[in-house]
């Protein structure tokens, strides 16, 4: 049964700010959903309330029917939720492979079935013949790239990806989108993908969800987000 991540009605306080207020979305395995708003709109806030690291002040976490809402990131990633980072995270003193390797054996604890997830998550993203380079001697670009295979080796259900192609060239960052696009069918998880790059986004996410200051602007197909004229107005008014 294909199943279904959603939030209702999230609000995130922070001491006296609202960091998201009232924010519904839904992700379906197979789908990729776009994920829209300035800086500070409360992108990463909304994928750390959805990846266990931020407990909400209100609302509720599920997946179908099940309250995940104060699960915490460990238990969340066992049911198949996974987030890769804004800035990536790796042991820069491990090899590319220990580095998938890492996040699979706390869960599968060595076993041969994880070393074979991390295995195909390297291929996947193009890195199988780095798997025994230190990470530390990585580019940049690959180095984001062990991020991504980090979190698909845990086979996820709903992967969200947070600005992965940040810091990347237009080029670098079109074949990082390609990639992205094929997740689904390799993986049939749902991707939830931040990116500021409005044709990079119009191009790969059938369904938009935009924030604006912590609120939900606008959520509908892509063609209706692209008429949609608070969203021209606030977000991609000159684009
Ligand atoms: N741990 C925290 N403590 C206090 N305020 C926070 C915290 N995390 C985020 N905020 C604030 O919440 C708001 C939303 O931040 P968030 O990082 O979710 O935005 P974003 O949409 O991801 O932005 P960006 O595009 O810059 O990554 C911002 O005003 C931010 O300063
Ligand atoms: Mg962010």
């Amino acid at each position: 049964m294909s199943a279904r991540l959603t939030t209702q009605s999230v609000t995130v306080r922070f001491h006296g700010l609202t960091a998201l207020e009232d924010v519904s979305i839904s992700l379906d395995q197979g789908e990729i959903l776009g994920l829209l708003g300035p800086n500070g709109a409360g992108k990463t806030t909304l994928v750390n309330v959805l990846s266990g690291f931020t407990r909400p002040s209100g609302g509720t976490v599920k997946v179908n029917e099940i309250d995940l809402t104060r699960a915490r990131p460990d238990v969340l990633a066992r049911r198949g939720i996974v987030r890769t980072f804004q800035s990536v995270r790796l042991f820069q003193r491990m090899t590319v492979r220990e580095n998938v390797q890492v996040p699979v054996f706390a869960h599968h604890a060595g076993s041969v079935e994880g070393e074979q997830a991390a295995q195909r998550a390297l291929e996947f993203v193009g890195l199988a013949e780095e798997s025994d380079r230190i990470a530390g001697s990585l580019p940049y670009t690959q180095e984001r790239l062990v991020g991504i295979a980090r979190a698909l080796a845990l086979e996820p259900k709903f992967l969200m990806l947070d600005e992965p192609a940040a810091g990347m060239n237009d080029v670098e960052g079109a074949q990082l989108v390609e990639l992205i696009a094929r997740i689904p069918a390799q993986y049939g998880c749902g991707v939830l993908l931040i990116e500021h790059n409005m044709p990079v986004v119009m191009a790969v996410c059938e369904r938009l969800h935009v924030l604006r200051g912590g609120r939900t602007l606008a959520s509908g197909p892509r063609e209706e987000i692209r008429r949609n004229p608070d969203v021209i107005e606030s977000y991609l008014g000159g684009h």
